[in-house]
């Protein structure tokens, strides 16, 4: 075992997509484990849209990473030490290990750890996507405020990601006709091939607003919403009346400094539904939902898939990749 442990910390503030003065690599020795603390070998980091959110020094839900401290992430670990009466060595959990190779339990942000069953069927990683933060997210969005009907129509952006992939395919479940919104052919392919959505609509393409259209014959009745921007307008002025936005994110605008999102005269004319909502606020119930999209993927009813870029020196670009759309699926850091 090496002893010391690699941190990613945070050394400025962004401006745009990360750029190498944004994150710097140290090294410090490899924490004590004390009473009460355990000592977890990260295995693999979630990498999440929000992180660029919680680089800038903005309101936000939670307060945002100090320059000089560990930049926060949710990542997967295994104990390797444990005075800690939760845990013990070989256990496999999930949390905010933050970006570096070693995390301490028992303190702080890292309090805050969940125990993973072992289900032989499961890789690790799915425990960061599909049944991690992302199918959550999916899964409370889409079913407490999109509440789909059976014959509606969902539109979801951002929908060969790792949130949009699961909330598409659990909008199927309940019936309805799902359409994406992805910016590759490649991902379309996998959105109607693999993932049995109904369309899907590369929005790189020139004439992609008269796909779009083509493929909502009925309008749209629920909007998971994802991206915002332009995007978010061009479904928003295509929604039914009594429709539900889930607002869930609006990537488009994590990188810029004026994100100037618009759009809302549709929620007045329309009467639609709109809903932001943070995955946190469904903690209490992540144990029952855990267990439906595990039965789900189980029954083969919800595909996966990750993209995995190895080692934690890669981490910042990997990051970048979630705002270029060099991922598809969960994109995850091997450590
Ligand atoms: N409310 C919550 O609690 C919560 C929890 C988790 C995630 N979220 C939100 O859910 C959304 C997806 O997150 P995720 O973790 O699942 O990431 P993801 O979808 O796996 O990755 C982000 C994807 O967004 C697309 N994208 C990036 N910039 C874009 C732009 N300017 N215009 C259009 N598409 C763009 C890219 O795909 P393309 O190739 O298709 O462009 C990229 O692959 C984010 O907005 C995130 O903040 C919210």
């Amino acid at each position: 075992m090496p002893n010391t442990n690699r941190q990613w910390k945070l050394a400025a503030r962004p401006k745009g997509l990360i750029t190498p003065d944004v994150l710097q690599l140290t090294e410090c020795p490899i924490p004590v484990v004390q009473q009460g603390q355990a000592l977890a070998r990260v295995k693999y980091l979630s990498m999440d849209p929000t992180m660029r959110i919680w680089m800038a020094d903005i309101p936000q839900y939670m307060p945002p990473v100090a320059i000089g401290d560990v930049m926060r992430s949710f990542g997967f670990a295994e104990i390797i030490e444990s005075r800690h009466p939760e845990f013990k060595k070989g256990d496999k959990v999930t949390g905010l290990t933050g970006l570096q190779d070693y995390a301490l339990i028992g303190s702080g942000e890292t309090s805050n750890f969940q125990k993973l069953p072992s289900i032989p069927f499961l890789a690790d990683t799915s425990f960061l996507g599909v049944l991690g933060i992302n199918g959550l997210t999916a899964y409370f969005g889409l079913l407490e405020i999109g509440k789909p009907q059976s014959g509606e129509t969902l539109v979801v952006s951002a929908a060969a990601g790792a949130t949009g992939s699961i909330a598409g395919q659990i909008g199927k479940i309940h019936g309805c006709r799902v359409v994406g919104i992805a910016g590759s052919d490649e991902k379309c392919k996998w959105l109607k091939d693999d993932l049995g959505f109904d369309a899907a609509i590369n929005y790189k393409h020139p004439d992609w607003k008269q796909q779009f259209s083509a493929a909502i014959p009925q309008g749209i009745d629920i909007d998971f919403e994802n991206v915002g921007g332009e995007i978010m307008q061009t479904v928003m002025n295509r929604m039914n009346l009594g429709g539900r936005v889930v607002l869930c994110g609006l990537i488009s605008g994590y990188t810029k400094e004026d994100p100037g999102m618009a759009s809302f005269a549709q929620v007045l004319t329309k009467r639609l539904r709109v809903q932001g909502f943070i995955i946190l606020d469904y903690v209490s119930r992540f144990m029952d939902a855990g267990k439906q999209l595990g039965m789900w993927k189980m029954m083969g009813k919800l595909k996966d898939r990750q993209t995995i870029v190895q080692g934690l020196e890669k981490a910042p670009d990997a990051i970048n990749m979630l705002f270029t759309g060099e991922n598809m699926g969960k994109l995850i850091v091997e450590v």
